[in-house]
């Protein structure tokens, strides 16, 4: 069993989508077994109650510095025996700390087509830029803000009468499909990070 870690700062629509699809797999090989959440207000935590998923909440201001800060998660994942990470609307750049323990067992999500529209507000550019198409990625973690090798991509088409709301829920109804599989994919070593490629075991 490997046992995975959700790191989210937000609502956590992906951290529930995850735990539906953890919840149907016929061979039980992957399960989340911890959420790491910086916000003590974000709707991940009600969720994460509902779906018995132990939280553990650590905010940035209570610690001195990011090494410091990191170096807390990363005693708990490994209490906890976390072998892999996904992201999941978790507003803050992954640290050497994180990353030395867990490259290329680190993926993120993003609500465009990388490397278009990196950073905060991916849909609200995609509809300031006018663009007639946008997506969703998924991408191994490095130290960069969206940066690391792409290992799927999905497109959504942008409608004239697309608001923000609207293309967010496109989006989201997206995400909720490919995130929860490339997952379990990637934690289980199918999909893995090779020299800075992606490779993919052929069965
Ligand atoms: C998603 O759109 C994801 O692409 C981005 O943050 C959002 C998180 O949404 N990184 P939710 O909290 O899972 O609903």
């Amino acid at each position: 069993m490997i046992r995975v870690a959700v790191f989210a700062s937000g609502t956590g629509s992906n951290y529930e989508a995850i735990m539906r699809y953890t919840a149907q797999l016929t061979v039980p090989d992957i399960e989340v077994g911890l959420v790491i959440c910086d916000q003590p207000q974000a709707g991940v935590i009600a969720k994460a109650v509902r779906w018995q998923t132990p939280v553990f909440l650590v905010e940035r201001r209570q610690f001195g510095s990011k090494k410091a800060y990191e170096q807390q998660i990363l005693s708990r994942l490994q209490q906890e025996r976390i072998g892999f990470v996904a992201l999941a609307g978790y507003m803050r750049l992954i640290g050497p700390t994180l990353l030395s323990e867990y490259y290329g067992k680190i993926i993120n999500l993003h609500p465009s087509l990388l490397p278009a529209f990196p950073g905060l507000d991916a849909v609200g550019q995609a509809l300031e830029a006018g663009v007639k198409v946008t997506g969703v990625t998924v991408h191994f973690v490095d130290a960069g803000m969206d940066t690391g090798p792409v290992i799927a991509q999905q497109a959504v088409a942008i409608d004239d009468d697309d608001d923000h709301e609207s293309l967010s829920q496109k989006i989201h109804a997206l995400e909720h499909q490919l995130y929860p599989r490339i997952i379990h994919q990637c934690a289980l070593g199918e999909i893995y990070l090779d020299q800075g490629k992606v490779c993919r075991l052929v069965r």
